[in-house]
C-alpha cells in the first residue's frame, strides 16, 4: 500500500469510525463563505456602533454603507453546492429551497443598496429605518437558513 493510499484509507476509517458523514464536501468554499460573512457582521457592527453614538465616526457611514452594498452583491456567489455540512451552520434548505433563499438574497441586496443610497444622499432622517431594513434582511435569511 502506497502512503498516500495508507493516509487516505486511515482518514475515511476514522470517518466510518466517528460516523462523521456530514464533513463538508467543499471545506474551502466554506471556509470562504465564513470570511465573507464575517465581513458582512463587521460592517453592520461597526454601523450600529455609530448609529447608537457608542462612536463620534458618522463621517465613515459613507464608506460602511456603501462595501455592505457592494458585499451584498457577491453573498449569492458564496453558497454552491456541496459547501454545507461539517463546521457549517447554513442549512440544507439553501439548497433545497433555492427560490426561497433567492428571495432572501435579493431582500439583502435591496436593503443594503437602499441603505447605501440613503447614507449617499445625506438625508440622515431615514437612517434609522433604512439600518433597521438592512437587519431584518440578515434575520429574515439567518430564521430559516442559518442554524443557531
Ligand atoms: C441570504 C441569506 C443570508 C443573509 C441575507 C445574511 N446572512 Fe449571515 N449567514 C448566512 C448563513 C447561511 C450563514 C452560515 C454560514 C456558514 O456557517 O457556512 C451566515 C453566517 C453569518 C455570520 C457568521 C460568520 C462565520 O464566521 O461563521 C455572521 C456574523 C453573519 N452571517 C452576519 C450577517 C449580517 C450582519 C447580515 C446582514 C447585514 C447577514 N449575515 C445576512 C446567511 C445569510
Amino acid at each position: 500500500m502506497s502512503l498516500r493510499r495508507g493516509v487516505r484509507a486511515l482518514a475515511l476509517s476514522s470517518v466510518l469510525a466517528t460516523g462523521a458523514w456530514s464533513v463538508a464536501a467543499d471545506e474551502g468554499a466554506m471556509a470562504y463563505r465564513q470570511k465573507v460573512m464575517d465581513a458582512v457582521g463587521g460592517h453592520m457592527q461597526a454601523m450600529v456602533a455609530i448609529a447608537k453614538q457608542e462612536v463620534a465616526h458618522g463621517d465613515h457611514l459613507k464608506v460602511l454603507a456603501a462595501n455592505m452594498a457592494g458585499l451584498a452583491t457577491i453573498v449569492p456567489d458564496v453558497f454552491p453546492a456541496g459547501s454545507g455540512g461539517g463546521d457549517s451552520h447554513a442549512l440544507p434548505a439553501i439548497w433545497e429551497q433555492p427560490d426561497a433563499f433567492q428571495e432572501r438574497l435579493d431582500a439583502f441586496v435591496a436593503a443594503a443598496t437602499k441603505l447605501d443610497g440613503v447614507v449617499a444622499s445625506g438625508d440622515m432622517s431615514q437612517f434609522g429605518a433604512a439600518l433597521g431594513g438592512l437587519g431584518q434582511a440578515c434575520k429574515g435569511c439567518h430564521d430559516d437558513f442559518k442554524a443557531e
